[in-house]
């Protein structure tokens, strides 16, 4: 089988796995206070479904698998899947976006099963500013186990979703973490992806974060992957790095190698477009593993050309959570 390359000639090579809505915490930008409905137990792809379209994905030329969710270690099991995955032949890299609240205690047999880099999301410095976005008290928990992930050696990027008169009074303070620490700090533009609407739309664009940077420190930029999502900066002379996510206002879909699988099975080609392919269905119906690899080959030739063709397309005016779509 040819590796997967869509109808503008982009290859496709990543595939981000919602393995659970479900979350812990409560992030204003993801969803309302009480929540999101979760989708039913038996429509939720199980681990033993999740790992053959993963096979089935490295068959098809993925070499990166990252694990989102939701909150993927609220999901029992989690641990024992990624073993499964790390061992898949093509050995696929496996990397994990996650709150941090519950990773301390996995560090170690994450190490042992070969992921090596974590994306934390981390909005706040402050323990109450903490609790006014996540609506939980989870605050020194994070930065414990992003500390004792930064002595095991985990490579570390930090997310923060920039929300104006919130914490984006805090871009210094971050930026300075970088000037002993390796990480990268993202700031991201808030997407309109909260389960209600989307009223942190637009609020601060990265091109406002980029001049609040640039009016605080001297930075030059950095080389970062080809597909990569963060423009990347660095202040000369500090260890980490510091990035802008321009994701509500797209400006890297040109060369977007990602694939999305949602909780329920449904392959997204864009994270702001409908679900494509309902995968559930086809490994339900019994496909066999070819017919599975021609419909997701198909759907991939169908593919638009940006996340604002997507949207036009999709026609919605209520977005999903983040947590429903995987991030
Ligand atoms: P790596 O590049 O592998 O480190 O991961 P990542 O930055 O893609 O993943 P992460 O889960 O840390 O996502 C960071 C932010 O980028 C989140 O807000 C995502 O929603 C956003 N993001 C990731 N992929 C896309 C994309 O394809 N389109 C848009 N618009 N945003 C994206
Ligand atoms: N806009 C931008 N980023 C978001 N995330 C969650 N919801 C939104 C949103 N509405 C981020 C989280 C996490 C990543 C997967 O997506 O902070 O780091
Ligand atoms: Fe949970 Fe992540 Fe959504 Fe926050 S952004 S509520 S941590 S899924």
């Amino acid at each position: 089988m040819q590796p997967l390359v869509d109808n503008h000639g982009r290859r496709l090579n990543y595939l981000r796995l919602a393995v659970t809505d479900r979350c812990n915490l409560r992030c204003r930008y993801c969803m309302p206070a009480e929540g999101i409905t979760s989708g039913r137990r038996d429509e939720v792809l199980t681990w033993e479904e999740l790992r053959r379209l993963c096979r089935i994905f490295v068959e098809l030329g993925i070499e990166k698998i990252r694990i989102t969710g939701g909150e993927p270690f609220v999901r029992k099991g989690l641990l024992p899947f990624l073993l499964e995955l790390s061992q898949l032949p093509g050995c696929p890299e496996i990397d994990i976006t996650t709150n941090g609240t519950l990773l301390a205690d996995h560090l170690d047999a994450l190490k042992r099963i070969g992921v090596s880099r974590l994306n934390i999301s981390l909005d706040t410095l402050n323990a109450d500013t903490f609790y006014t976005i996540a609506r939980r008290r989870d605050f020194e928990k994070i930065l414990q186990a992003i500390n004792k992930a930064d002595t095991l050696g985990f490579k570390i990027k930090i997310n923060v979703v920039v929300m104006a008169g919130i914490n984006d009074h805090e871009i210094s303070d971050f930026i300075s973490l970088t000037r002993d620490r390796k990480w990268t700090v993202r700031f991201i533009e808030p997407m309109p992806f909260d389960g209600v609407g989307g009223r942190y739309k637009s609020l601060l664009s990265g091109d406002d974060i980029l001049t609040r940077l640039m009016r605080q420190f001297y930075i030059v930029p950095v080389s970062n992957g080809k597909s990569a999502v963060a423009t990347l900066f660095q202040v000369p002379g500090f260890q980490g790095r510091i990035g802008i996510i321009y994701g509500y206002s797209r400006r890297f879909c040109g060369a977007c190698s990602r694939l999305r699988l949602s909780t329920r099975g449904e392959l997204l080609t864009c994270l702001y477009g409908s679900p494509v392919l309902d995968m559930g269905a086809l490994l339900r119906a019994g496909k066999s593993d070819g017919s599975v690899k021609r419909a997701i080959s198909g759907a991939v030739g169908k593919r638009l050309s940006d996340g604002f063709e997507a949207e036009r397309a999709f026609n919605k005016t209520t977005f999903h959570s983040m947590a429903t779509i995987g991030g």
